[in-house]
This record gives structure tokens, C-alpha cells and sequence, in this order.
């Protein structure tokens, strides 16, 4: 049957580039940004401030914003008085989100485009880092996971989101594998296997 046969050679492609995505990491282009701008469920902005527990005035990094799902409310979070950093590879993100603070008369927020493995912050620098959906898509993971650990504060905390279906995503034990080579210690879990909140400390 002609149908069945279409059927199953788009399901074969599917597969074939979600393997291809999985071996290959590189950034989610601003043209497919339709992907972040979808709800995050499990991985809901409720349970990112939960777990991130922010206090006005802080100083957080969020590295790879894509069209801004969390930073809005981070940047809320942490008041007038606080900043929050983000950090991303490609300008149109970054313009993106920030235009989208804007509306929101959000001054808060600070973009930076670059790779996340050569943060250009200083030593102990912010409160706190997070990042959702990202890890997956850096080359070298442990190398962007060290320079979070040096810029983050003495007992700084960092958050990292993953949604399983992302063809980047990165499972809890490979995510604990990483943090460790990286010097951070693995604090305490939100969600289940597919879509869940880590809480890692630079200590
Ligand atoms: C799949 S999007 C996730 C966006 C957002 N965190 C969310 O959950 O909706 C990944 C983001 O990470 C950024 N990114 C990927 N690799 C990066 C790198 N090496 N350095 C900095 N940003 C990176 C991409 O440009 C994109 O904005």
C-alpha cells in the first residue's frame, strides 16, 4: 500500500534526524523558535521558581533565553533591584527577549551573545544560573559546566530544565556525570525522568 509505505518512510526520517540531532549538538535556530515558544510542561515557570528560590536583588545568569519562556518572570522575580543576565549564541534570541522585556517595561534584563563555554563574567559573580534546554545543544557540555561553576558565587546555585522529546535532551544521569567532572554537586531534583528541574551548587 502506497499510504502505509509514505507512512513508514517519514516515520524512518523522523527517527533519522532525531538520531542525526542527537549525535550532532548545535543551537536551535531562531527560525525554529516556534519549538520554545510552545508550553514547557512539567518544567512550568511555578516550579522553575520553586526550585530556584529567587530573592529580590539577586544577580541571575540565564544562559540560552531562546525567545525568553522564563526570563520574563525571573526578571520580575528578582525586582527592580536585581539583573538578570542573558547569555545566548545567537543575536535574534537575544533581541527577541529583550524586546519582548521591554513591553513588559522590564529594565532588567542584560543581553550578552556568546558561547557558554567562555562566559565573559567574572569569578562568583551571579547568585545564580539557569538554563533549560541547552546543556544538550553545547559540543562540550562539562567545559560550559565548569565556567558556570566559576562564575557562580560561593554556594551559588544553578538549575538546569530538560524535556524529554528535544532531540538535545540530556537524561538526570548524564547530567550528574557532567556536573561532577565540572566540580558541582547535585542538590535535589523537581519532576520525573522526561521533564525535570536539577538543583546543582558550585560548593
Ligand atoms: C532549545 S533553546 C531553549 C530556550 C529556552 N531556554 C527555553 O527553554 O525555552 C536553546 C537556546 O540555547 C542557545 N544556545 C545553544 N548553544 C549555546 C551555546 N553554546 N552558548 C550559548 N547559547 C547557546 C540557543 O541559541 C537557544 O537560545
Amino acid at each position: 500500500m502506497p499510504g502505509r509505505k509514505l507512512l513508514g518512510a517519514a516515520v524512518l526520517a523522523t527517527l533519522g534526524a532525531a538520531l542525526w540531532w542527537r549525535k550532532n549538538p548545535s543551537a536551535c535556530p531562531y527560525g525554529q523558535r516556534f519549538w520554545v515558544e510552545a508550553p514547557h510542561p512539567v518544567i512550568t515557570r511555578g516550579r522553575l521558581r520553586s526550585i530556584l528560590r529567587p530573592e529580590p536583588g539577586e544577580r541571575i545568569l540565564e544562559v540560552g533565553p531562546g525567545v525568553g519562556y522564563y526570563t520574563l518572570d525571573m526578571a520580575e522575580w528578582v525586582g527592580r533591584e536585581g539583573t538578570v543576565e542573558i547569555f545566548d549564541l545567537q543575536q535574534e534570541f537575544l533581541d527577541h527577549t529583550t524586546a519582548r522585556a521591554g513591553e513588559r517595561g522590564l529594565t532588567n534584563v542584560v543581553p550578552t551573545r556568546g558561547d557558554a563555554t567562555a562566559l565573559p563574567y567574572e569569578d562568583g559573580s551571579m547568585d545564580a544560573v539557569a538554563l533549560t534546554a541547552v546543556l544538550g545543544e553545547i559540543p562540550d557540555p562539562v567545559a560550559a559546566l565548569r565556567e558556570i561553576a566559576r562564575v557562580l558565587e560561593p554556594d551559588g546555585r544553578l538549575i538546569v530544565g530538560e524535556l524529554f522529546g528535544d532531540p538535545h535532551f540530556t537524561t538526570p544521569a548524564a547530567l550528574k556525570r557532567q556536573a561532577a567532572e565540572a566540580g558541582l554537586t547535585w542538590d535535589e531534583r523537581s519532576g520525573n525522568w522526561f521533564a525535570y528541574f536539577a538543583r546543582l551548587s558550585s560548593s
